[in-house]
């Protein structure tokens, strides 16, 4: 069974309870769809509303095909806020000029950081602010005094972005299919992979202005990346005045690129409702603790080649706890199914570092990672508790984190090393937020639980 590549879909955050084929990480649940075949996902969705994506997901196949999905409440129910007026779908991605997976697949031999986007896009239009482009501009067009949802969506490739309209304050009312407490902000974070619903309430009067919505970056990383701003406009729609040829458009107002400490406040903000209808499950008992660490390091050039890594001889690899992911060539869901993993993968995956050392701190001399197909095995209901920690080795960075199968419940995070001793007191068990992505802060860690409750890879 050798699977060649190439389009499968992932339905990103659909709990797939039991229905692991059809969830589509390449290799991991699935052979790649090959060119000119098709494969049904078959699957049924329970307990679950709200918004989600979808995309390709083998490679950086991810930055083409892509989509929402809106998972509306049971006839019987309404939403746990004021009925907005319409819902509208945003999306946030990412455009290449050139394709993508010969980007990748380039600087996956030289070792190199990829080549970045050409640009940001709101519904697929880059806007105003790239060459030739102010007429792919994404326009909504709203009345005065009225609530809109706006089901924003992350489908970019890499980037966290910084979202937000001029002069408008958006209230959060979900998270990745997931209702929170609402609160308000003027601008908003959203990681690859993350949805946001809010509540858009407009101007109560006709303004005589035009408001620019915009994303751009949030980095904190050393590499390049592509730091431009995608903006579309909000048009109050007038029944009988013709909108102005040269409306005055009003600026928006962003962080700066690198404001973790905006980040993090903005995160710890998301709350689950938590009461009777909509209640936060999260494990308030652990049988396994799992510590892993998130960053890159380095993986030696092949003799005889100059690499782009840190130096010549060296290549960029990520890794956790220190081991980077070898594809393999079957499936491991797949191999497991035909009692054929011998060979496929391990299940000697680390639980915690090899080599304690100071995460956040100066690297270690070695930052050489290790690479294999390994695994972590749990029983069936294991409740499990993963703190991830972001490491400096070779410069501390957010790194956006999605776990296929279950929602997990945010219980905590913070800057530093995380002081096993020290830090469990804070945890919120209480309302924590349940989500499916989240991002390790950078030069820092985050505590999620969950229930592993889905049988699977
Ligand atoms: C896929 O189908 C198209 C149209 O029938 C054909 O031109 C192409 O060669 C096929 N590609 C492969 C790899 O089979
Ligand atoms: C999907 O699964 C259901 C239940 O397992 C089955 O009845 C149905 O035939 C399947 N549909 C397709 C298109 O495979
Ligand atoms: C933008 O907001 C400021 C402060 O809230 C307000 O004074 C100003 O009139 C607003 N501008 C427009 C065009 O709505
Ligand atoms: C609307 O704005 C335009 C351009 O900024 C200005 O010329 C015009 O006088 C304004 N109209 C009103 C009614 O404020
Ligand atoms: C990114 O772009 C913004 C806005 O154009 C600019 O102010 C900032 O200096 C740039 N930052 C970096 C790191 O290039
Ligand atoms: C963010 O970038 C600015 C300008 O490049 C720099 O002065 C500042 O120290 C950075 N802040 C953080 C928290 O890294
Ligand atoms: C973050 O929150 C702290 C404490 O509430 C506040 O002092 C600080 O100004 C906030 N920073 C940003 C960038 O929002
Ligand atoms: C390096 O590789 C080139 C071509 O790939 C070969 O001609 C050359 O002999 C090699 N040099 C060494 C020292 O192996
Ligand atoms: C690699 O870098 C070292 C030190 O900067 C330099 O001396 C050496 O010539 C480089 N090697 C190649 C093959 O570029
Ligand atoms: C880790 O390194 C940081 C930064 O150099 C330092 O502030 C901190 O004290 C170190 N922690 C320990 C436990 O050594
Ligand atoms: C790294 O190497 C230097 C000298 O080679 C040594 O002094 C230092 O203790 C080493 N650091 C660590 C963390 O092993
Ligand atoms: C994985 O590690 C082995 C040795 O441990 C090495 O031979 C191999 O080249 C590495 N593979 C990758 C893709 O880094």
């Amino acid at each position: 069974m050798i699977c060649i590549v190439l389009l499968y879909g992932n339905r990103h955050g659909i709990r797939q309870l039991t229905t692991g084929w059809s969830d589509g990480p390449s290799f991991v649940t699935q052979c790649p769809i090959q060119t000119n075949q098709s494969y049904i996902y078959n699957f049924t969705i329970t307990g679950q509303r709200g918004t989600l994506l979808w995309h390709a997901h083998i490679s950086w196949l991810r930055a083409t095909i892509h989509g929402p999905i809106i998972i509306l409440p049971n006839l019987n129910q309404s939403y746990p806020f004021q009925k907005p007026h319409k819902e509208v779908t945003i999306i946030l991605g990412e455009w290449f000029n050139e394709d993508p997976e010969a980007i990748i697949s380039q600087a996956l031999k030289t070792g190199g950081g990829p080549n970045v986007s050409d640009a940001y896009t709101i519904n697929g239009l880059p806007g105003l602010l790239y060459n030739c482009s102010s007429k792919d501009t994404y326009k909504l067009k709203v009345k005065p005094g009225k609530t809109y949802l706006l089901r924003l969506i992350n489908a970019a490739l890499n980037d966290e972005l910084f979202f937000t309209i001029a002069n408008h304050t958006l209230t959060v009312v979900e998270g990745d299919a997931i209702y929170t407490k609402p609160f308000n902000t003027d601008k908003l974070l959203i990681t690859p992979g993350q949805t946001t619903n809010v509540l858009l309430k407009t101007k109560p009067e006709y303004p005589n202005a035009t408001f620019l919505i915009a994303a751009r970056p949030y980095s904190t990383g050393q590499g390049t990346f592509d730091n431009s701003t995608t903006m579309g406009v909000l048009e109050y729609e007038h029944p009988f005045k013709k909108p102005s040829k040269n409306p005055t458009l009003i600026q928006p107002n962003f962080p700066q690129i690198n404001d973790t400490q905006f980040v993090s406040n903005f995160t710890m903000k998301f709350r689950s409702l938590a009461n009777d209808e909509f209640p936060a499950n999260v494990p308030k008992t652990v049988d396994k603790r799992f510590f892993f660490t998130v960053g890159l390091g380095t993986s030696p050039c092949p003799k005889n080649t100059t690499c782009q890594g840190p130096t010549n001889s060296t290549k960029f690899a990520a890794s956790v706890n220190n081991v980077s992911f070898t594809l393999p060539s079957v499936a491991i869901l797949q191999a497991y199914y035909f009692g054929q993993s011998n060979g496929v993968y391990t299940t000697d995956f680390p639980v915690e570092p090899m080599v304690p050392f100071n995460y956040t701190g100066i690297a270690p001399n070695n930052t050489n990672v290790m690479n294999g197909t390994r695994t972590v095995v749990l029983p069936f209901n294991t409740s499990v508790e993963l703190v991830m920690q972001d490491t400096s080795i070779l410069g501390a960075e957010s790194h956006p984190l999605h776990l296929h199968g279950f929602n997990f419940f945010v219980v905590g995070q913070g800057f530093g090393n995380f002081d096993p001793v020290k830090d469990p007191a804070k945890f919120n068990l209480v309302d924590p937020m349940e989500r499916n992505t989240a991002g390790v802060p950078a030069g820092g860690w985050i505590a999620i639980r969950f229930l592993a409750d889905n049988p699977g890879k």
